[in-house]
């Protein structure tokens, strides 16, 4: 057997997979595996993933916006960030929920902040993107139930 055409249609399956990949799809989350018997990191929003919107997300969600993703207090020991995200439907998708405490995938910031496109604009929509770690702190905290902690 000539073995020409086997190279050949290797090689358009390497070039086909190649292409395949090179699709832009946004920032790659791997979660961290869950293993038996070792206790879970827990995630604290007000040390840990508030510092994340304060950086990352209050600029364009300040004090006077729809949004607030600040520290200050809505209630006593309740940030305006956390105020306003769990359990709060969004404006501009609702009957869709910020946050669902235990259900990352079902909260509308979950997908914008991994870039899934499913609501509207990615988070932050300014060409940057939260670090693997950012996420893994804000999946955390969602899976662990959301809590003000
Ligand atoms: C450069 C400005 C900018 C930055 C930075 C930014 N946002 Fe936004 N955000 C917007 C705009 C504009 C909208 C409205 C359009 C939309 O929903 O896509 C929005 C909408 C949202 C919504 C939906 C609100 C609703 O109820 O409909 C969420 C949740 C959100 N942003 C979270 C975040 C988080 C979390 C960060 C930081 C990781 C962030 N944003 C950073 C501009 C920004």
């Amino acid at each position: 057997m000539n073995p020409r055409p086997t190279v050949h249609w290797l090689l358009a399956c390497t070039i086909l997979l190649v292409a395949g990949c090179a699709k832009d799809e946004g920032p790659v989350f791997v979660p961290a595996p869950v293993e038996p018997g070792v206790p879970i990191d827990t995630a604290y929003f007000n040390t840990e993933v508030l510092p994340i919107f304060t950086l990352h997300c209050w600029n364009c969600h300040p004090v006077s916006g729809a949004l607030d993703l600040g520290a200050s207090e809505a209630s006593p020991g309740v940030s305006q960030a956390y105020a306003n995200l769990v359990n709060v439907v969004t404006t501009g998708y609702a009957p869709n929920v910020r946050i669902v405490p235990g259900d990352p995938d079902a909260s509308v910031l979950w997908q914008k902040v991994t870039g899934t496109g499913t609501y509207g604009l990615n988070m932050p929509p300014n060409g940057t993107t939260l670090s693997a770690e950012e996420l893994q702190t804000i999946r955390d905290w969602i899976e662990q139930g959301a809590l003000n902690n």
